[in-house]
């Protein structure tokens, strides 16, 4: 294979160097016609593995998680090692109500260090699973927090620094649920009608266990993998009735973004970002979703007959070097059976507010572009790919304080990828965020942005802006792109609420 001799080749650091640095790479990279993701095509299966329903549990009791290695099927037929916080891939949905404390004791039985980050929670600095926070293996931690924010979709995972890619695409991630009173007011569809759906992509060895061993091209691009799997099920089928379902949407890819769309047409109904409810449905044919963001969709299935079959797919989108040159299914539905639906889809969903502007004291801009300028000083040694991404020219340093800020102010940032020609997924602990602007690229607020946020894609081409409030909740927190191997690799930065 021509990828391999290549990379034995570029192996060492003085070679990387003596050619030039990243330019050269990549130049070479096309030359061999390595078009990075192009490598990986997706497979695509009979749609007969039945989904996987995670199981919920309540977070008003505590909670014992042990993060572990488990024997489970993500293709059917084939066993497959992964790891989970269960006794399966993945965990349990935790489903809590804003205002409850929950009481989570992680018990590391891996063979390396672990810690888990609440994406979306706003919790205090020790519990917010900072790369600098080590569970030891063999050993325990119990993260207690209040839930003070509103009904929101949101998840957690491992984010131990370089350790975090591998660990989450082996399978450690889970969705966690805060509901609230003016969620509870809208009737959403709820029991079997409301669906947790983990969109992650794996690759899978020939004996079904997870492979991941990034080569310097799948630190560039991300690590992607040819089977798409839901809540851990490659190839997977759910039979439906004829009413609206509440979809929760989390891609918790390494790096891949989903362009996604319903094969018959039918509408996603955006009724939630990130971090909570609209202010009022926003209704689209498709969804761009990358790493790290959710979506709260409402879907009408009631005109439908039993027997329609029809897939969630992913679309062709501009997406840069790496991303978005397939189309493919993701997950088939079958309508089985015909029911009467009385549900309505509501317009109005939940008070919301935009940021004013001129409450902002202070702007910062970030470069995330990552183009051969800010690569020149990087070290492509293939044991030690640690600054090989950056923000602002910097790269990852666990005890250097890069911004500080003040609780309770308003600031803007802007991620500046004008320059780029790889999309980043932003994300902030600690904080939500609205998007205030993006020009270049897409240039426009996407309708499913007009909310919370946490993590916002920025494509080749835009510059976009965020607007935040910082919580009264001092401390250290980090910032990153949500690709995990960008990450892994240096792309995460430490900001101090004082
Ligand atoms: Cu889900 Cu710091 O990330
Ligand atoms: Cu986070
Ligand atoms: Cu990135």
């Amino acid at each position: 294979m021509r990828r391999r001799n290549f990379l034995k080749l570029s192996g060492s650091a003085t070679l990387f160097t003596l050619y030039g640095g990243i330019g050269w790479f990549l130049e070479s990279c096309k030359k061999k016609g390595m078009d990075m993701a192009k490598s990986i095509s997706v497979v695509t299966g009979n749609f007969d593995n039945p989904l996987r329903i995670l199981p919920i549990i309540n977070g008003a009791s505590p909670i014992n998680f042990t993060s572990k290695r488990n024997n489970t099927s993500l293709i059917k037929g084939k066993t497959s090692t992964v790891l989970g916080y269960a006794d399966d891939i993945l965990a349990p949905v935790i489903r809590v109500n804003n205002g409850q404390t929950v009481s989570i004791n992680l018990q590391n039985e891996l063979e390396e260090i672990t810690n888990v980050h609440w994406h979306g929670l706003i919790v205090p600095e020790n519990m917010d699973g900072h790369p600098q926070n080590k569970i030891a293996p063999g050993s325990s931690f119990n993260f207690k927090f209040t839930i003070n924010q509103k009904a929101s979709t949101n998840w957690f995972h491992p984010h131990s620094h370089m350790l975090t890619g591998k660990q989450v695409f082996k399978g450690l991630a889970g969705m966690f649920i805060v509901n609230d009173a003016e969620e509870a007011a809208l009737n959403l569809p709820t029991g079997e009608f409301e669906i947790p759906l983990i969109i992650q992509d794996k690759r899978i060895y020939s004996d079904g266990s997870i492979n991941y061993s990034p080569e310097s091209m799948d630190v560039m691009s991300g690590y992607f993998g040819q089977y798409i799997c839901v809540n851990g099920s490659w190839s997977a089928y759910h039979n439906i009735q004829t009413k609206i379902y509440r979809l929760r949407l989390l891609n918790a890819s390494n790096a891949r973004v989903y362009n996604l769309s319903l094969s018959n047409g039918i509408n996603f109904n955006v009724i939630g970002s990130d971090g909570g409810l609209l202010g009022s449905t926003q209704t689209v044919n498709n969804l761009l979703l990358s790493p790290g963001e959710r979506l709260d969709v409402l879907v009408n299935f009631s005109s439908l007959s039993v027997g329609a079959e029809f897939y969630l797919q992913s679309n062709l989108f501009n997406g840069g070097e790496s991303q978005g040159s397939e189309t493919f299914k993701i997950m088939k539905f079958n309508v089985t059976q015909k029911v009467t639906e009385t549900f309505s889809i509501p317009t109005a969903l939940a008070t919301f507010s935009p940021i004013s502007s001129s409450l902002s004291i202070k702007t910062r801009t970030f470069d995330i572009a990552n183009n051969s300028g800010a690569h020149t000083a990087m070290n492509m040694n293939m044991g030690s790919m640690s600054s090989m991404h950056k923000i602002g020219g910097k790269s990852f340093n666990m005890d250097r304080i890069d911004e500080t800020v003040n609780a309770g102010t308003t600031e803007v940032w802007e991620f500046d990828n004008s320059n780029g020609t790889d999309l980043h997924p932003m994300h902030l602990h600690g904080v939500h965020f609205q998007v205030y602007s993006r020009v270049g690229g897409r240039g426009a607020i996407q309708p499913h942005e007009t909310g919370w946020k946490d993590t916002v894609l920025c494509m080749p081409g835009e510059k976009v802006q965020i607007i935040m409030t910082f919580p009264n909740n001092p401390g250290k927190f980090v910032f990153h792109c949500h690709n995990l191997e960008h990450a892994d690799s240096g792309m995460m930065l430490n900001y101090k609420i004082i």
